[in-house]
């Protein structure tokens, strides 16, 4: 059976077509896949935190029905997510119960505090426009259902990067204070953003393997590369500066030479101890408690409806 299932899998590989739930697949790819999926999934979960604690700050009724349209689409993109990783075996509580104790990952740019409301504007811009460029080319991961979640996601992810940009745009055309406010912004996401692409590709474990299955398409860098690009010319119609003195285009390598990013400070996020670390886990356990009463509620009824079915 495992030597006939890896032959066909390796030929839907091959073909670059796409695994489904009920296929066989290697171990490995199982495991990866539920490791990067439900970490996809954490991360849009825990990014809903430092958002959602400027709804009841927005400067008006329509910025404050974006950002709660924006929150809510984020928890649906985890909800999308959660359910993508099920398909590989391990049961949802069990993904969360890794979040909640901490040993799950979760996207490092989640760990830094959303200061002012400008910050909406440099994370909309910067945080949800890194995750297009990454989450694009993850619409067409070897996995079906990743693959199929990342098409809708990656919809509602360009209205988000849209309203950001807006943000940012009319801050930057306001007063001297708005304009200062939108640039600290900026200043302090910029390099964050960039680290949301993972490490250099000469530190990166996973992506050899996950480049010959089809789930990663780009290197870290490469995606990194692409997404500088945009943000260059994007910052020049914002009227915003880059804070990256070293920023130029090589046209040689025809590679964007950025600063030297701080691997230490990625690394020191990813260990729990960047700024916001335990304020983002202590929040979800909260919230997690909260919602304890609505799971014991369903599953209440759902014991009654199977006795009634019975
Ligand atoms: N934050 C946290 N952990 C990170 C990270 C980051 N920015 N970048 C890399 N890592 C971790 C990896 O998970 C891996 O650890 P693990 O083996 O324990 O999982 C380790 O660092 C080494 O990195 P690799 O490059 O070897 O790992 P990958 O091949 O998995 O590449 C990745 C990392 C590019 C983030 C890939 O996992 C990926 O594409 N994930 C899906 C995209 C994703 O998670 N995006 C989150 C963006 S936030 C978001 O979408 C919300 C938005 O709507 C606002």
């Amino acid at each position: 059976e495992d030597e006939a299932g890896q032959a066909r899998f390796d030929e839907i590989i091959a073909q670059d077509s796409r695994i489904e739930p009920r296929d066989w697949m290697p171990e490995g790819y199982r495991k990866t896949l539920t490791r990067q999926v439900s970490q996809h999934a954490h991360s849009e979960i825990i990014g809903m935190q430092p958002e959602a604690n400027w709804i009841t700050r927005a400067p008006s009724l329509k910025r404050k029905a974006i950002l709660m349209a924006k929150v809510q689409d984020e928890a649906g993109h985890g909800l999308y997510l959660y359910s993508a990783a099920e398909t590989l075996g391990t049961p949802r509580h069990v993904l969360n119960e890794q979040l909640l104790t901490g040993r799950a990952k979760y996207s490092s740019i989640f760990n830094y505090p959303a200061r002012t409301w400008a910050d909406m504007g440099a994370i909309g811009w910067l945080v949800d426009g890194a995750a297009i460029a990454n989450q694009v080319p993850l619409c067409r991961a070897s996995y079906g259902p990743y693959g199929r979640a990342m098409v809708r996601i990656c919809k509602e992810e360009s209205f988000h990067q849209r309203q950001g940009f807006e943000i940012l745009l009319e801050l930057s055309r306001g007063t001297a204070e708005q304009k200062k406010m939108a640039q600290d912004a900026v200043n302090r996401f910029y390099e964050p953003s960039l680290m949301m692409f993972g490490p250099p590709d000469a530190d990166s474990p996973n992506s050899k393997q996950s480049m010959a299955w089809n789930i990663k398409r780009f290197s870290n860098d490469d995606l990194r590369q692409r997404f500088v690009g945009m943000i260059v010319e994007q910052a020049k119609v914002l009227g915003l500066t880059l804070p990256d003195p070293d920023l130029r285009f090589d046209e040689e390598s025809g590679k964007w030479i950025h600063q030297d990013l701080n691997w230490d400070e990625f690394k020191a996020v990813l260990a729990g101890n960047g700024p916001c670390n335990a304020q983002r886990l202590q929040r979800r356990r909260e919230a997690h408690e909260d919602g304890a009463w609505v799971r014991e509620a369903a599953a209440a009824y759902a014991a009654k409806t199977n006795e009634k079915a019975a």
